[in-house]
Parts: structure tokens; C-alpha cells; sequence
């Protein structure tokens, strides 16, 4: 896909993921809607590209039609990245044996899969208002799983199931947009350093996390996340696929060492 002249919504943007990619694509040319809950990092993130800034919440239905509307108003809408954040899940069972309540489970399944279901089902709808270019294709929607998808450590039981979820819905969801010439696409990345790890200092953080990645040997950088989703976007054959990005990381029970 040309992304020059595209609209693009990023939701998530104001995070490590988001706003390496909304820097991306406004470089490559397209139009780019911030979309995160957190005001002050997506407006930052906006004024900095004179892109548009939607505060949106991924749970909220009628928000993620706000910033898909705003973004339909500067033309035809042709990706969408889903890359926000969310909470954790803690342990099976604590340390005296108690079970986990049930919501804390739901409630990690709510905010990464669900609503990346929830973005999806209505970008595409607004992707399939824009006229076909080249090969009939309309847009493409580009998910954040994880690689807890596959080999998540310990505490991680709901955010493996979640990010499984994105990794398993990928190719039905592809099957589904098809015929209107809607590619969908999942990145699974590996450790990265991003505002997700909060205050931590990047030097440590790169030097325990990345000591476990077989090359390079550090933690990923956002603009190596936002490189892929480029590619992804421009590289029409790219379908129905999740991609590791990961260094060949594989997580052991305790995540890097
Ligand atoms: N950083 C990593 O190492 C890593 C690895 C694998 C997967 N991921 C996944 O990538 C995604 C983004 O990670 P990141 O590192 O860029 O995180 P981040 O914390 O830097 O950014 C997340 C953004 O999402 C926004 N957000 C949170 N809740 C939201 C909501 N309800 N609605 C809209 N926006 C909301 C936040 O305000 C923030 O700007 C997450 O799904 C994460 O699980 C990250």
C-alpha cells in the first residue's frame, strides 16, 4: 500500500509502541489520528506531528467511533494500529494458595483482547468506505500480541491468554475481511523498551531483559516495532500472519533469565 495520502489511526498512540509508529507513518506520508486515553501523552505526541489528537478508550465502543469518525474526516482511512497498554494479571495462586479472583483474569481478557476485537470490527467497517487502490486493497489492520502468547512466564496466565487470543483470531479475522480486500496482520514483539517498563533505568532494564535475547543482545526499540508496521502496511502480500519480533527470545518460566 502507497501510505502516502493514507489515514492511519493509532490507538495506543501515545505510548512506546504508538507514537514510535504515528512517527512513522506521518514520515511516510499519511495522516495520523493519536488515539490513547492518556491526554497529555497523546496530545504531546499529536502536536509534535500536527496530526489530530482522539481521546479514546479501547473498552468504549462509542469512543473508538469518535476517533474513527475524526480520522474518516481527513480521508480514506486505510490502517489501523492497535498498541495500547493495560494491567497485568497476578499468579494462579498466591502464596498461601488462594486462587485468583476470576475478575482479575476477565478484566486483562477485556482491555487486550476484547478490545483489540472491538477496534478491529470497527476500523474495519470505516476501511471498507474507502475506495480500493491497487490489487482491490482497502487497509489493513495491525495488532500487538506478545511473544506470552507462546511461552509466557509465570503470572502471566491472563496476558498469555489475551495476547494468544490476538495471535488466534488473526487469520479467521483476515478470512473474514478478504472480500473486502482488508489485510490483517499481529506483531508478537519480545521485550522492548518502552515507557510500559514506567521509571526503571533503560540501562539496567536493557542490561537484565536483554542478556536473554540471543541477538541482539539487548531489548527492542520501539522504532524497530514501528519499522515492521511500515512494512506491513506498504507489503501487500503480508496476510493472516503474526510475526515475532524478537531477537529469537524465548521466555523461560521467569521471563529473561
Ligand atoms: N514493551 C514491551 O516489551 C512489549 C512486549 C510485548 C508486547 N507489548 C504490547 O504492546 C502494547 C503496547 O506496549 P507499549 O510498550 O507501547 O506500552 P506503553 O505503556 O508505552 O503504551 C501504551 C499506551 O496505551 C495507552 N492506553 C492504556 N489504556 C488504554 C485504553 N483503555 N484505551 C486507549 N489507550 C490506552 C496508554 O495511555 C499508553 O499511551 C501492549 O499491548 C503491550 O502488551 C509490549
Amino acid at each position: 500500500m502507497e501510505i502516502k495520502g493514507a489515514v492511519a489511526v493509532v490507538v495506543g498512540g501515545g505510548g512506546g509502541f504508538g507514537s514510535a509508529t504515528a512517527r512513522r507513518l506521518h514520515a511516510a506520508g499519511a495522516k495520523v489520528v493519536v488515539a490513547d486515553l492518556d491526554e497529555a501523552k497523546g496530545t504531546t505526541v499529536a502536536e509534535e506531528l500536527g496530526a489530530v489528537y482522539a481521546k479514546t478508550d479501547v473498552t468504549d465502543e462509542t469512543s473508538i467511533q469518535n476517533a474513527l469518525d475524526r480520522a474518516a474526516e481527513l480521508g480514506p482511512v486505510r490502517i489501523a494500529v492497535v498498541a495500547h497498554g493495560g494491567p497485568g494479571g497476578p499468579r494462579t495462586l498466591d502464596k498461601q494458595s488462594k486462587a485468583a479472583p476470576q475478575e482479575s483474569f476477565t478484566r486483562v481478557l477485556d482491555i487486550f483482547l476484547a478490545a483489540t476485537y472491538n477496534v478491529d470490527r470497527l476500523a474495519a467497517a470505516t476501511i471498507a468506505r474507502s475506495e480500493p487502490l491497487e490489487h482491490g486493497e482497502r487497509g489493513v489492520l495491525i495488532n500487538t500480541a506478545s511473544i506470552a502468547a507462546y511461552d509466557g512466564t509465570i503470572g502471566q496466565t491472563a496476558y498469555g491468554a489475551a495476547k494468544g487470543g490476538i495471535v488466534s483470531m488473526t487469520l479467521p479475522l483476515a478470512r473474514d475481511l478478504a472480500p473486502l480486500g482488508i489485510r490483517v496482520v499481529t506483531i508478537a514483539p519480545g521485550t522492548f523498551l518502552t515507557p510500559a517498563f514506567k521509571d526503571a533505568d533503560p540501562e539496567q532494564l536493557d542490561a537484565h531483559w536483554g542478556a536473554a535475547v540471543p541477538f541482539p543482545k539487548r531489548m527492542g526499540r520501539a522504532d524497530e516495532y514501528a519499522q515492521l508496521a511500515q512494512q506491513i502496511a506498504e507489503n501487500v502480500y503480508l496476510n493472516g500472519e503474526t510475526i515475532r519480533l524478537d531477537g529469537a527470545l524465548r521466555f523461560t518460566p521467569k521471563g529473561a533469565i
